[in-house]
C-alpha cells in the first residue's frame, strides 16, 4: 500500500503546510477507509486533487512520524463503534507535513473526521509522546498491537483509566485553547465537566476509604466474642452485644453494595468517571460538528464546495444531535445514580447510628466489668476510631455527591433543561 502512494509522494519534509484555526477538516470514508467525500479545506492543505483522493485510502496522507500504535487504537475503537479522538500528523502531497486533532466516528457505511488545528499544553505533551512511541516502535521493532498496548499503559500510569478518557480530555482541552485562541468565551459546560473529574477522583477516594473501614471492623464481632468467652459465662452481654453487631455490620455492609454498580463489578465513582468521561467527549465532539456544519454552509453558500456536499452538512447534522443527546442521557444517567448515591450514604449513616449505640452498651458493660474488662479495651477502641472515621467519611461523601449533582446540572445541554428532576423520578428519558 505504502509503494502505491510513494510515487505521487515527495520526500517529507521538515516544513509546515500551515492553515488557519478557523479552518477545519471533514472527509467521510467507507468501512475500509477509502476517502469518499471531504471538503475543500482537507483537499487544498492535503495538496491532492479530488481525483486523486475520492477512492484512495486515507493513509493516502499518512505521516512516517505517526506511532503505528495510534492507529491500531483508532481502527479497534472505531470498529467497535465508539467515536474516537486522536492527534494525527500529516503528510502532504508536497511532503509537508501538518498536525490536527481528529474526532473519528461510525457512520451507516463508514466513517466520518472532522479535524481542527490543536493548540493546546495536552498537544505539547502528545507530541513528545508520539515522538518516544515512535522510538520504541523502531527500536523493539513493536507490532502495532504491542505499540497500543504501550501507549495505553503510559495513559494509564497518567491517570486514565482508557484511551477514551484520554481522548475526552484531550478534545475538551482543545476546545477550551480554541475558544481562548479565537477570543470566544469559555464554553461553561465543557468546563464544569472538566471540573467534575477531580471531585469524582476525590469521591472515589472516600468510597475506597469506606469500604477500607468496614473492612477492618469485620473481626470485631468475633474478637469480641473471643474476650466475652474469658470474661463471663456463656451468653453473657459481650457475648450478645457481639452478636447483636454482627448482625448490624452484615446489615451495613449490605448497604455498601448500593456504593456499588454493574452486578458490583465497579466502584460506582469509578463507573461514573467513565461516563463523564464519554459525555465530556459527545458534548465535545458536537460543538466541533457543529462548527464544522456552520462553515460548511457558508462555504456551500459561496459555492465553495464540490456538487453534493450538502448530503455531507446531513451527515454532520444528524450526528452533532445524536451526541448532544448522548451526552445529556449520560449526564441525566450520572444525576440519577449520585442521587442514589446520597440516599445510599444516608442509609449507611442512620445504620451506623445504630451500631453506635451497641458500641456504647459496650462501653457501659466494659464500665461495670470493672478491670476485669482490660482485654476489651483494645476492641472498644477500635470501634471508637472506626465510628469517629466513618462519620466524617460519609459526611464527605454527602458533600460531594451534591457537588457532583450541581456541576452534572450545570453542563446540562439546553435542550435538557427541566430533565432532571422529571427523569430521576421516572427513570425515563424523552427527546
Ligand atoms: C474517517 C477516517 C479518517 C482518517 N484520517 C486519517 C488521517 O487524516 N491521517 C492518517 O494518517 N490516517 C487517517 N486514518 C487512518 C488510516 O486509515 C490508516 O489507518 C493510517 O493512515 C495508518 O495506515 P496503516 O494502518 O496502513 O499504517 C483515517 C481513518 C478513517 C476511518
Amino acid at each position: 500500500m505504502t509503494l502505491q502512494y510513494s510515487d505521487a509522494h515527495m520526500a517529507e519534509k521538515a516544513d509546515e503546510a500551515a492553515f488557519d484555526i478557523e479552518e477545519l477538516f471533514f472527509s467521510r470514508t467507507d468501512a475500509r477507509g477509502v476517502i469518499a467525500a471531504g471538503n475543500e479545506v482537507f483537499r487544498r492543505i492535503s495538496g491532492y486533487s479530488w481525483d486523486e483522493l475520492v477512492g484512495a485510502p486515507h493513509k493516502i496522507i499518512r505521516h512516517s512520524d505517526m506511532p503505528k500504535g495510534v492507529f491500531y487504537i483508532l481502527w479497534e475503537r472505531i470498529k467497535q463503534g465508539m467515536a474516537t479522538g486522536a492527534y494525527v500528523k500529516n503528510r502532504a502531497k508536497d511532503g509537508r507535513y501538518y498536525w490536527v486533532y481528529a474526532v473519528v466516528s461510525p457512520i451507516e457505511g463508514g466513517f466520518v473526521s472532522v479535524r481542527m488545528k490543536p493548540t493546546s499544553a495536552t498537544f505539547e505533551g502528545a507530541k513528545a509522546a508520539y515522538k518516544a512511541f515512535l522510538k520504541l516502535e523502531q527500536s523493539e521493532g513493536l507490532s502495532p498491537e504491542e505499540s497500543a498496548a504501550a501507549i495505553r499503559a503510559r495513559l494509564k500510569d497518567l491517570g486514565f483509566p482508557n484511551y477514551g478518557a484520554y481522548s475526552s480530555y484531550a478534545i475538551a482541552q482543545e476546545m477550551s485553547a480554541r475558544d481562548a485562541a479565537l477570543s470566544r468565551m469559555e464554553d461553561g459546560r465543557l468546563r464544569s465537566l472538566k471540573e467534575l473529574l477531580p471531585t469524582l477522583v476525590e469521591l472515589d477516594k472516600e468510597q475506597q476509604a469506606l469500604f477500607a473501614a468496614f473492612a477492618k471492623i469485620r473481626g470485631i464481632p468475633s474478637n469480641m466474642r473471643i474476650v466475652a468467652s474469658r470474661l463471663e459465662p456463656a451468653g453473657g452481654p459481650i457475648s450478645a452485644i457481639s452478636q447483636n453487631y454482627r448482625l448490624m455490620s452484615d446489615e451495613v455492609t449490605n448497604h455498601l453494595g448500593g456504593f456499588r454498580v454493574e452486578n458490583g463489578t465497579r466502584s460506582l465513582s469509578e463507573s461514573v468517571m467513565l461516563r463523564i468521561y464519554r459525555g465530556l467527549f459527545m458534548m465535545a465532539a458536537s460543538r466541533l460538528q457543529r462548527e464544522v456544519k456552520e462553515v460548511s454552509m457558508a462555504a456551500l453558500g459561496k459555492h465553495a464546495e464540490q456538487d453534493g456536499f450538502q448530503t455531507e452538512v446531513e451527515i454532520l447534522t444528524t450526528m452533532l444531535d445524536d451526541y448532544m443527546i448522548e451526552s445529556g442521557s449520560v449526564l441525566v444517567s450520572v444525576f440519577n445514580d449520585v442521587t442514589a448515591l446520597t440516599r445510599s450514604a444516608k442509609d449507611l449513616r442512620q445504620l451506623v447510628t445504630g451500631l453506635d449505640s451497641i458500641r456504647v452498651l459496650c462501653r457501659v458493660e466494659a464500665g461495670r466489668l470493672g478491670a476485669q474488662s482490660a482485654s476489651l479495651m483494645p476492641v472498644i477502641n477500635q470501634l471508637d476510631t472506626f465510628h469517629v472515621e466513618i462519620d466524617a467519611t460519609l459526611e464527605r461523601i454527602m458533600s460531594l455527591a451534591e457537588r457532583i449533582k450541581g456541576l452534572v446540572e450545570a453542563a446540562m445541554p439546553r435542550t435538557f433543561n427541566g430533565s432532571l428532576h422529571y427523569h430521576s423520578a421516572t427513570g425515563a428519558l424523552s427527546r
